[in-house]
């Protein structure tokens, strides 16, 4: 077994983790934090995709002891401490960008980054962003649409 600890939405969190032990899963069953959600489970489908030290990763791909030290923002840390939804969070409600919900923890944290780096993508950069995420549901116009409407409500909200 080894000892990590990694910032986990701004906090210390330590686990005790055998050497194989996915980061999906410890995020969810080590430390409780379900919002991750896991789908394929062999890098396919993109659902459990968070933040690593600000940049996407699949988690599911992702050894827990090899991110020992880092930085790590989930789901749950995207909305402000306060519990107000992100601009990301707000644009997929308001857009109808998601249905069951399932993949729509690895859409808001990939997105996340993508305005981050991009605040004002065209429709292909969009759809180049969101290509490592798969959605059984919503056919993704109204994922494109969340996005362009993150991104106006980012550029009104400095
Ligand atoms: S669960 Fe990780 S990519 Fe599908
Ligand atoms: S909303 Fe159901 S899989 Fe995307």
């Amino acid at each position: 077994m080894h000892e990590i600890t990694l910032t986990v939405n701004g906090v210390l969190r330590q686990a005790e983790v055998p050497a194989r032990r996915l980061l999906s899963d410890c995020l969810r069953h080590d430390l409780g934090l379900t919002g991750t959600h896991v789908g394929c489970e062999h890098g396919v489908c993109g659902c459990c995709t968070v933040l690593l030290d600000g940049e996407p990763v699949r988690s599911c791909l992702t050894f827990a002891v090899t991110v020992d030290g880092r930085d790590i923002t989930t789901v749950e840390g995207l909305a402000g401490t306060d519990g107000t939804l992100s601009p990301v969070q707000r644009a997929f409600a308001e857009c109808h960008g998601l249905q069951c919900g399932f993949c729509t923890p690895g859409f808001l944290c990939t997105v996340t980054a993508l305005l981050r780096d991009n605040p004002a993508p065209t429709d292909e950069e969009v759809l180049e962003g969101i290509s490592g995420n798969l959605c059984r549901c919503t056919g993704y116009q109204n994922i494109v649409k969340s996005v362009h409407r993150a991104a106006e409500i980012m550029a009104e909200e400095p």
